[in-house]
């Protein structure tokens, strides 16, 4: 691991919750400890092709992301953390990458077909939607890196990257681009508090690292449970009990979850005693988060963004002239 470079990135429509906390955080602060670099990448570019009527809500989150990885402990002077924009070679490399990859290649991304599904596209899909998994092949390749941490939605982009890099390294005879692995986190991905498959910020159903003592209580305490657990005394289930799953992912004790799952299934164990339990944990994780992401200003970000962009650009630069080179059309 310690020759290794990472890239990940997330599109910045919003602040970050406990799904990216489990998801993706934690394993990034794994691997800024056992990597030789790591970049992560505010994908504004990406967040527009879906936000671009909205441009001022992907604007301000840029900041709100920012402020979300240095607070739970990601270190910018290890991490280089840099804004998609401000790197305009990814552009021009998604330009050649766009000659390697069919329209029908695209249309039978999984991930991107259930997003069109979603926004209701119907038959104008934006050009700009359907490439960004070559942008974001673009992303991938730019900065040298081999590893790629991602959830398992991203895998699919993951192997387009691939394909892509096989394809562009046999035509023009070079070894000019790397192949990635994904990093895949330990837990799954995290439901909503309302047992939706996925905690997200448009379904309004997760816990935020920036959220208050008192909302995190309300949300812990409106969590579903066992639906026929109505007597303290009446067994429960455990499986698809959002308390116990969200138990799963942060309480650390696994030995005492095992005896309260066991005494659950039995009978005995209130509901209010295992929120209760729950909450603690999750005060306990989300508090020094939110206390050091309120000391963070907006500046402070603002110089690690533009500093960490300078860094990026020159990785970026030289990938795009390997490319350039590659194809012979260096000119001068
Ligand atoms: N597609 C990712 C998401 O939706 C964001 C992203 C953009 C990304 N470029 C990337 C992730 C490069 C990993 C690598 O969250």
């Amino acid at each position: 691991m310690k020759y290794d470079t990472f890239l990940t990135g997330d599109r910045p429509s919003g602040k970050l919750h406990l799904g990216h906390y489990a998801g993706s955080l934690k394993n990034r602060l794994r691997m800024q400890d056992e990597c030789l670099k790591g970049y992560i990448m505010v994908a504004d570019v990406q967040a527009l092709s879906d936000n671009f009527a909205s441009p001022e809500k992907v604007i301000k989150s840029v900041v709100e992301v920012t402020k979300d990885y240095i607070a739970v402990g990601i270190n910018p002077f290890k991490i280089t953390i840099f804004i998609q924009s401000l790197i305009p070679e990814l552009a021009e490399l998604t330009i050649y990458y766009m000659n390697m990859v069919s329209v029908s290649r695209l249309e039978r991304n999984p991930t991107v077909k259930a997003e069109i599904k979603q926004k209701n596209y119907g038959e104008s899909i934006p050009v700009g939607f359907l490439c960004y998994p070559i942008s974001q092949v673009a992303d991938i390749t730019a900065f040298d890196a081999n590893l790629v941490p991602v959830g398992d939605d991203q895998l699919p982009m993951i192997e387009l990257t691939n394909e892509v890099v096989r394809r562009f390294n046999r035509l023009y005879d070079k070894e000019v681009l790397k192949e990635v692995t994904a990093v895949l986190s330990k837990t799954q991905r995290l439901i909503g508090i309302d047992g939706n498959a996925k905690a997200s910020k448009s379904l309004g159903n997760a816990i935020f690292l920036a959220d208050d003592a008192s909302t995190i209580k309300d949300k812990v305490y409106s969590m579903f449970t066992d639906p026929d657990h109505i007597r303290v005394s009446d067994p429960g289930k455990v499986d698809g009990n959002v308390v116990f799953t969200y138990l799963d992912a942060f309480f650390e004790n696994k030995e005492e979850l095992e005896e309260l799952k066991k005494h659950y299934k039995k009978g005995g164990l209130s509901d209010i005693s295992l929120k209760s339990l729950l909450n603690k944990t999750l005060q306990d994780l989300i508090s020094p988060i939110r206390e050091k992401r309120e000391s963070l200003k907006q500046d402070e970000m603002m110089d690690i963004l533009i500093t960490g962009s300078k860094i990026a650009r020159e990785a970026a630069k030289q990938t795009l002239y390997n490319v350039k080179s590659a194809m012979g059309i260096t000119y001068c």
